[in-house]
């Protein structure tokens, strides 16, 4: 059996997943960040219980929190089914069975409803979608997305993740994109022309290994950047090239 879904749909997950999913330190959670494709997940209610910036983007901010809900409830029996099925897709540690993560992923998902409507009115989930967000140039310092590019590669294509990595570039320093696989665990076929191409705009980028690690092939992920920008703190880990990093197709 396979994943499949007709469009993307809302599934979120919580503050502690994206740290790992996106190797998140002590001195990253102090930059100015986006959440691009931030959907029903817990991180900006995080971000916000510990005082810190934080913007997340998604076309679905444009729903009532009770929309949201309804919405969220719709999809849920789908996404169960589809997991039990896929089960072996998956790596039982971080979540010991489907029913331990479906109830997790509930709970993840009312920590965002109970946080929405306050955090619309603060200004800190707004409506917009790729490609084109409504930021000036390089308004942000970290610039994530999660489970949106690359894993729907079945729905969207070579030119839209192109136009949409190219956008998360302009409006932030450092952009983090995870994981690299699809939805069924296969290496998205547009992660290499994308780093190409993007080569040619004079940008830099990294395959890195992050601790999450909850479908079998999906820990790593893409971080890019522009050449010559020096002083990105991770930066100072690579003993050669940053652009040395990438991997091959795994
Ligand atoms: C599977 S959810 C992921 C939520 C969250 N990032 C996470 O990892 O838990 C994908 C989200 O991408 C949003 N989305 C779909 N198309 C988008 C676009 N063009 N621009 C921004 N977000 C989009 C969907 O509305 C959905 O909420």
């Amino acid at each position: 059996m396979s994943f499949h879904y007709k469009d993307i749909v809302p599934w979120g997950r919580s503050f502690d997943e994206y740290l790992d999913m996106f190797n998140l330190s002590e001195d990253d959670l102090a930059r100015d960040i986006v959440d691009v494709g931030g959907g029903p997940a817990a991180f900006n209610s995080g971000m916000h219980q510990r005082d810190a910036p934080i913007i997340s983007v998604d076309p679905i901010y444009q729903y009532s929190e009770a929309e949201l809900r309804q919405r969220i409830q719709e999809t849920y029996k789908d996404i169960i089914t589809q997991a039990f099925g896929n089960r072996d897709k998956f790596v039982w540690t971080r979540f010991a069975s489907v029913g331990e993560l479906v109830a997790f992923r509930r709970q993840t998902m009312e920590t965002f409803c109970q946080d929405f409507e306050t955090g619309r009115q603060q200004g800190r989930y707004v409506v917009a979608a790729l490609p084109n967000l409504p930021f000036p140039d390089r308004h942000f310092d970290l610039v994530l997305s999660a489970h949106l590019l690359f894993f729907y590669s079945a729905n969207r294509d070579l030119a839209f993740h192109l136009d949409a990595v190219r956008e998360l570039l302009r409006i932030g320093t450092e952009v983090r994109i995870f994981p690299l696989v699809d939805v069924n665990n296969s290496f998205s076929t547009f992660v290499l022309p994308v780093i190409r191409e993007l080569k040619k705009d004079g940008i830099d980028s990294s395959v890195e290994g992050v601790p999450y690690h909850l479908q079998k092939t999906g820990n790593q992920m893409l971080r890019l950047w522009r050449s010559g920008l020096t002083q990105l703190p991770f930066l100072d880990r690579f003993q050669t090239s940053p652009a040395a990093c990438i991997s091959s197709d795994p």
